[in-house]
């Protein structure tokens, strides 16, 4: 889940090259950076220069690294090791000559640790990373640099992506087996980095790698080798879509703001090219007997939303499962089952273990991913771009709107009315516009003001609306630190009432469908219990202590009702004074299990 960035080529200043690839990457892990250069001239045995820290970039400069045209940087999701400037990437070995920077898990570096310290090796940090490097020290002393980055790297066990740089060659060697790689093909100088969105600056041409795939990396070319057979292997080179301004913040004080108010253009965007796809997906899960919708975190509330929506719209059974329980129980699936895998990064791995074991199955995969050629847009059967352009913020929130818009398609393709949902996506584009209107957003933040110190915050909902207050919890927790729960409205009596006292505000989506009577009882038990009643419904009611009136747009009333939760959960975040962008403790692609 770390960022990783290599530079090697013509510029002299590619330690700053490398600093605003980690700064555009640390959304990956932001525990800790560091950028590893080997200095210009004075022969081959000269020493890496590293300098790295504990904690964010932020304003952080490597003005004091010496010029280099060969670099390389990461940014750290502490899995093995503290949090520290000593367990910081990237690690050299006992010469200081060879260096490594690493994505993953190595699992079995206990007992490589064991033998290399026993023929001398110190290691002067808690990682599993810093024992590779010394791995490959010691295969270097006897076989050339690649082989031995190649021998070591076929007896790290686990998820991982490794670079490694040394003093005597001009070039880096990366290997991936899990975690995510991409080479980026530029004019004199190349590059190398955990996601494309780091390259968009640099270059536009790109090879993504795939699992055992080494690349060697150097000033005027970049060679792709079978990391078992060592045979070699033609790039395939693809061009990025996205553009670089899509990548930075803009006028907005951070992604996650920027990203709410894109969302009524993406909406109008799949509406009005995604049909075709529609019909096209609507067909494959006719033809399918079984259909499960897997993902994680918001994407598995995406996959609940789903098969609520397939039963309203379509009459049509969809089963939805969370990634990391899916593999669980797969011994219902056939060859004549339908896997449809959601996900934003395309690179969860919890995610990406459920699609392989349902894979083995026979089962079809098809996946609806936002990031071009990452690891299940590749491995999927079929595939459909959720179309929501780089979503840099770790809460995820223009993917969730975009992969609902994609369902209700789908979902009204299934009953050959695909342009009535197209036109119901625009009346909730709509809907989502009034929702971000300044005088709108000045009620959010008027009661974020207000419940900024509360401990605790309850959702409720029914129906579709189950899941929207599911996602709506999920948002406020994991960036303002705020204790936020979801529930279906009618579990409240069974038990989770007992939670709620004087003053707990609770959060309840009212929409215009057959849910509103059963939802509305449940907020009149919490009232009763003394809970400080925040409606969100197309219409006012008394019994709602501060209300947040949105249209009714039917079945796709979700996409501005969610809106509302995000905008909630961002500006009780800046009133808590943390950064939404990057909470502690996550990271916006979970590669590891
Ligand atoms: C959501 O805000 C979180 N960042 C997290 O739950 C996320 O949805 C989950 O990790 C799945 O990510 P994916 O969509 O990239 O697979």
């Amino acid at each position: 889940m770390c960022g990783i960035f290599g530079y090697v080529g013509k510029r002299m200043d590619g330690p700053s090259v490398v600093l605003e690839g980690l700064k555009t990457l640390e959304y990956r892990g932001y525990d800790s950076w560091g950028v590893a250069v080997v200095p210009e001239g004075n022969g081959n045995r000269k020493k890496i220069v590293i300098k790295k820290r504990a904690g964010k970039i932020g304003d952080a400069t490597v003005d004091d690294l010496p010029k280099s045209s060969y670099v390389f940087g990461h940014t750290r999701w502490a899995t093995h090791g503290g949090v520290s400037d000593i367990n910081a990437h990237p690690h050299v070995d006992c010469t200081g000559t060879i260096a490594i920077i690493h994505n993953g898990i190595i699992e079995n570096y206990e007992d490589m640790k064991k033998v290399l310290a026993k023929s001398g090796h110190r290691f002067a940090s808690d990682t599993d990373t810093e024992v590779a490097v010394h791995l490959i020290e010691e295969y270097a002393k006897r076989i050339m640099f690649t082989k031995a980055v190649q021998r070591a790297f076929n007896e790290m066990e686990g998820l991982n992506a490794i670079i490694v740089l040394d003093t005597r060659e001009r070039q880096l060697v990366a290997v991936r087996n899990g975690s995510p790689l991409v080479v980026g093909f530029g004019d004199g100088e190349n590059f190398i980095a955990s996601d494309a969105t780091a390259l968009l600056p640099h270059t536009k041409q790109v090879h993504f790698l795939e699992d055992n795939e080494l690349a060697v990396v150097s000033d005027d070319n970049i060679h792709i080798y079978n990391a078992q057979t060592g045979s070699r292997i033609r790039p395939k080179k693809q061009l990025l879509t996205w553009s670089v301004t899509q990548v930075e913040k803009g006028k907005f004080p951070f992604f996650m703001l920027k990203e709410i108010h894109e969302q009524p253009g993406i909406i109008a965007d799949i509406a009005a090219t995604a049909g075709g796809q529609a019909e096209k997906i609507a067909a494959r899960i006719r033809a399918s007997f079984g259909t499960y919708m897997v993902g994680c975190g918001t994407a598995s509330y995406a996959c609940i939303a789903g098969s609520y929506l397939f039963a309203k719209i379509a009459k049509r059974h969809i089963n939805s499962a969370i990634g990391s329980e899916f593999g669980y129980n797969l011994d219902f699936l056939t060859p004549k089952s339908l896997v449809i895998a959601l996900s934003q990064s395309g690179e969860t791995m919890d995610t990406l273990d459920a699609v392989r074991k349902a894979r083995s199955t026979g089962a079809g995969i098809f996946a609806l991913v936002n990031v071009l050629g990452s690891t299940l847009y590749r491995e999927a059967d079929a595939k459909l771009l959720i179309g929501a352009g780089p979503e840099k913020g770790v809460a995820s929130t223009k993917a969730f709107t975009g992969m609902l818009a994609h369902l209700i398609l789908w979902a009204y393709a299934y009953t050959g009315n695909g342009k009535e949902g197209q036109a119901i996506l625009m009346k909730a584009t709509r809907a989502a516009k009034e929702v971000l209107l300044p005088s709108y957003v000045t009620k959010i933040t008027k009661l974020a003001k207000r419940l900024k110190r509360s401990r605790h915050i309850y959702a409720i909902g029914r129906g579709l609306s189950y899941p929207t207050s599911l996602e709506a919890a999920l948002k406020i927790k994991e960036i303002s630190y705020i204790h936020a729960e979801g529930f279906a409205a009618g579990e409240l009596k069974h038990g989770v009432i007992a939670l709620v006292e004087k003053g707990t505000p609770c959060i309840a989506f009212l929409p215009n469908d057959e849910t509103y009577g059963a939802n509305l009882a449940g907020a009149m038990e919490l009232k009763a219990r003394g809970g400080y009643i925040i409606g969100i419904s197309y219409k006012p009611h008394e019994v709602f202590d501060y209300y947040m009136p949105v249209k009714d747009v039917g079945e796709a009333t979700i996409i501005p009702n969610i809106i509302v939760a995000q905008l909630l959960a961002y500006y009780l975040t800046i009133e808590r004074g943390f950064d939404p962008d990057m909470p502690r403790n996550l990271a916006k692609s979970v590669t590891v299990k």
